[in-house]
């Protein structure tokens, strides 16, 4: 917990400064562990059907209502848990699972859309890499403490001397808001990268130390994990993978009222969301929320990429109503035409992408096709142009097959219902793997029933391995 730290975003929090601060922090939590007493008694005397989901246990009920208690101290006086400053290198010989490892900064070559901004530098990133040994079979850069040029990638026979097997790398973002956590071992969110590592459904796994919006604003956490990305892919080219990765994706927030809210332990209150909003724009303007890098799934960027009947079909969806007609729908809804509008140039300054309207992709090759394509294509013009369709292509065009966690009780259900639609729409092959009655993120969540975690962890490393 880092209580110490004021940033910029708490400056008009009162209980963000002491001696408030300790003041309220103390009290919450004083008062909650008071609490924890009452709902033990209350969930263990009353019927099951009292619980916020009748097959909860007491420990998941106390788990849930204690988190959330908890958490208004984040709103409220601005702590926040489990973080650490992305410019300070770890000592790797306290680490005892993973290395720390800088990564350079995004080569210039690629520093093009979203990602450049004046305003954001880009920085080099920590990476706690997970084994703590190398293994054998990733290639290692010899003096990847210079830049890298190819000279120095070890050569492709000596990898596939070693290789019987392809290495599965894996880059983790971990959750927390943009506000909390850290890709150190010790972690909570760690806890993810950990068990896929024990279960050896990754050879490597890199856990990203981005810019949280303490720091620096969007795009700095894109930035970053652009950086980490295009390290990963420069190490592997030449021995022809051309996927080595995958990251589970995370739903950005948007401002319409979450459902769930009675089981689920995320906290959304206006006022400090808006706050936290402010401050992960930063200089940017407010449109940028808009952006399909901020907010994919909202409403006005799928009415933008999709139109208004798939927008609105998505609108409302949760897990209970999503059958297999209804998901088949959203495969073949082909009433809008499948390629978006591409972007507007800004004129007159203010440029949000590039400054000249062209939003380039932020990451790594493309086919020459897909380049005379675009250059083909005249663009049209729309009414946000914040809203600019990368490259021509749709909003999830190119992404890796995908794999969603979500639990039908949790407030980000409708959100990421609408992002699987929208991916299913693009044609990613998505495979969603549904908690029944589980709240946000149940696999970093150590006080959830172990039996529904193991489940789902079997889940995903079933995937992993498949894909
Ligand atoms: C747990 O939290 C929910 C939501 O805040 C609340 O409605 C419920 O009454 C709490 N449980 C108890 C036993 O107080």
């Amino acid at each position: 917990m880092s209580t110490k730290k004021q940033f910029a975003y708490q400056e008009d929090m009162p209980y963000a400064r002491e001696p408030l601060k300790s003041l309220y922090v103390c009290q919450r939590i004083f008062t909650t562990l008071v609490m924890v007493g009452w709902w033990a008694l209350y969930y263990s005397i009353m019927p099951r059907s009292y619980r916020p989901r009748p097959s909860w246990s007491v420990k998941c009920c106390i788990a849930v209502n204690f988190t959330r208690r908890i958490y208004r101290v984040t709103e409220l006086a601005g702590v926040t848990w489990g973080t650490r400053d992305p410019d300070q290198p770890c000592d790797n010989r306290k680490l005892k699972r993973t290395r720390f490892e800088w990564v350079d900064p995004l080569p210039e070559e690629l520093r093009t859309g979203v990602i450049a901004d004046p305003q954001v530098p880009f920085k080099r990133v920590g990476c706690f890499v997970w084994p703590r040994e190398r293994p054998k079979i990733i290639p290692t850069c010899p003096g990847k403490e210079e830049t890298h040029s190819d000279d120095t990638l070890m050569d492709g026979g000596e990898f596939e001397e070693a290789a019987g097997e392809v290495p599965v790398i894996g880059i983790f973002l971990h959750g927390g808001g943009y506000c909390h956590m850290s890709a150190h071992e010790n972690a909570p969110t760690s806890q993810i990268p950990e068990r896929l590592m024990r279960d050896k459904v990754f050879t490597e796994i890199h856990a990203v130390e981005y810019r949280l919006l303490q720091h620096a604003p969007f795009p700095a956490a894109v930035q970053d994990a652009a950086a980490v990305y295009a390290h990963i892919v420069q190490r592997h080219q030449r021995h022809g993978h051309k996927k080595p990765t995958h990251a589970f994706p995370e739903t950005p927030s948007c401002y319409v009222p979450r459902p769930h809210a009675d089981t689920d332990y995320l906290v959304d209150t206006p006022e400090p969301r808006a706050l936290l909003q402010r401050t992960f724009l930063g200089h940017n303007p407010v449109e940028t929320m808009h952006s399909p890098y901020v907010s994919p799934t909202s409403s006005r960027v799928l009415r933008a990429f999709y139109g208004d009947a798939f927008a609105e079909s998505v609108a409302d969806l949760t897990i209970a109503q999503l059958d297999d007609q209804q998901r088949q729908y959203l495969r073949t809804m082909c009433s809008v035409p499948a390629t978006p509008v591409p972007a507007t140039p800004i004129i007159g300054g203010g440029g949000i992408l590039n400054g000249h309207g062209h939003t380039k992709p932020p990451l790594i090759s493309r086919p020459p096709e897909a380049a005379s394509e675009e250059q083909d294509r005249s663009p049209t013009s729309l009414a946000h142009p914040i809203i600019a369709s990368p490259r021509g292509l749709s909003l999830f065009s190119e992404f890796p097959k995908t794999c969603v966690v979500l639990g039908d009780a949790e407030r980000l259900e409708r959100e990421v219902m609408r992002l699987v639609g929208a991916m299913e729409r693009d044609g990613v092959d998505v495979h969603t793997i549904w908690v029944k009655d589980a709240p946000h993120d149940v696999l970093m969540m150590k006080w959830w029933d172990e039996g529904v975690r193991d489940a789902v962890w079997a889940q995903v490393e079933e995937w992993v391995r498949r894909v």
